[in-house]
């Protein structure tokens, strides 16, 4: 391939000896994201295509704990994580400091991930600095712009902003075409967080916390944090009552560090002799864990994508999903954010579940090579 200059002084997309000349700048900020766009910077790795890795830090611990899991080492962080911040202030921090970001590394793409304040940012940055946008996990929909609020719009406003869209399911790219984006700019890739929960689950999980290793007995795993959620206390009320029907279950709950959440946790959780609080876990010891569960409640986006994955039942605490796939295959059940469902639906799940998990199957979300299949699409 060529090596043509260009008006601006890059070069174009070519192969120069073994560095395919093609400049990709990801832009994440929390640990969802990171966990979800690290099969990407791999893949950019393997086929020798520079990456550069700029993060908001929306995230602050957590996204650092990731990156030291996946083992990237950021060129840019925009650092811009504060106490209790609103979206908003999110967005316009990023937008203030990711253009001299953009201005300097002058990317061919820029790569967002989902559907967090930093990626809509990020992504109308790009526009407006004229750089193409690549979106991983596009075409996500409830088609309920107020829930979950604020991804449901960000997601839509980053698939109008977007040159290539990459669709975890069908049923994603067929709701991106019924938006009016045209085939070409779509590409089904599988969702990269499949690609990451098998690298992860090869490895042996190192429990930072004591607590984990010795438990005995069944688990019930919990993890909230969703707007919808907050301070909301049924969440908490209802794993008391479950806890109180099943003496042989544990409740490990890592507590997301939104001090919102955790002040309704400590309140209500904190004295139960069953429930083990935690600080959020690094991801191969919360994977391992999900495998180990009896069941899992969460109202988190991620974990309704790996439950087929790890042969562990998850109920939604949510009342709607962008991901019915979970639900139609079998894995995910909705149970919205009634003390009642929860604990009625824990119950069936509990008293149903034999202790063999069933043989996980397919993941309908992905096959573990979603990373490989952007890069070269990117390429190509
Ligand atoms: C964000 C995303 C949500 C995603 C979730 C993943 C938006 C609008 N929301 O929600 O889509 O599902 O991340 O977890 O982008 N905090 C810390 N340390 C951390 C992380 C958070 O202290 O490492 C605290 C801070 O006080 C921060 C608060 O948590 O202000 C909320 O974080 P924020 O990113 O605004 O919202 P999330 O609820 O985490
Ligand atoms: N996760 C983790 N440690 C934890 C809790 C969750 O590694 O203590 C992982 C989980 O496996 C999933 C991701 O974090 O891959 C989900 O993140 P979160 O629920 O914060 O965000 P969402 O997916 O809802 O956007």
């Amino acid at each position: 391939m060529g090596n043509a200059r260009r008006e601006d002084g890059r070069r174009d997309a070519g192969t120069w000896g073994n560095i395919v000349a093609m400049r990709i700048l990801t832009v994440f900020g929390t640990r969802p994201e990171a966990i979800k766009m690290a099969p990407v910077i791999h893949a950019c790795a393997t086929a020798k295509v520079e990456c550069a890795v700029c993060v908001t830090a929306q995230h602050r611990e957590m996204l650092d704990q990731m990156l030291a899991v996946f083992g990237i080492r950021p060129d840019y962080d925009l650092n811009v994580m504060q106490e209790n911040q609103s979206p908003l202030a999110v967005a316009a921090r990023v937008m203030e400091s990711l253009e001299p970001v953009i201005s300097a590394s002058k990317p061919d793409w820029l790569l967002v991930q989902g559907d967090t304040t930093s990626a809509f940012a990020a992504a109308f940055v790009a526009y407006h600095q004229r750089v193409r946008v690549g979106h991983v996990e596009a075409g996500l929909r409830t088609q309920d712009k107020w829930r979950p609020f604020p991804e449901e719009m960000n997601r839509r406003l980053i698939s109008m902003l977007a040159e290539m869209n990459f669709a975890p399911t069908d049923r994603a790219a067929k709701s991106l075409l019924a938006e009016g984006v045209p085939g070409q700019k779509i590409l089904v890739t599988g969702n990269t967080v499949v690609d990451a929960l098998h690298a992860i689950l090869q490895r042996e999980p190192c429990y930072s916390d004591a607590r984990l290793r010795s438990l005995s007995g069944r688990i019930v795993l919990v993890t909230a944090h969703r707007r919808e959620n907050l301070g909301v206390p049924h969440i908490c009320l209802a794993i008391r009552d479950i806890l109180q029907k099943f003496p042989d279950v544990t409740a490990v709950f890592p507590v997301h560090p939104n001090p919102s959440v955790g002040e309704t946790v400590e309140r209500l959780l904190a004295k139960e002799s069953r429930v083990l609080l935690t600080a959020p876990l690094a991801y191969p010891e919360f994977a391992h864990l999900m495998k180990r569960a009896a069941l899992i409640l969460s109202d988190s986006g991620g974990v309704q994508e790996e439950a087929p994955s790890v042969g562990t039942r998850v109920l939604v605490m949510r009342d709607v999903t962008e991901r019915p796939e979970a639900v139609e295959s079998g894995w995910a059940r909705l149970v919205g954010a009634s003390r009642e469902e929860i604990v009625r639906r824990a119950s069936e799940g509990l008293h149903r579940q034999s202790p063999n998990l069933p043989d996980a199957g397919p993941n309908p979300f992905g096959d573990g090579k979603a990373g490989e299949r952007i890069v070269r699409a990117l390429l190509g």
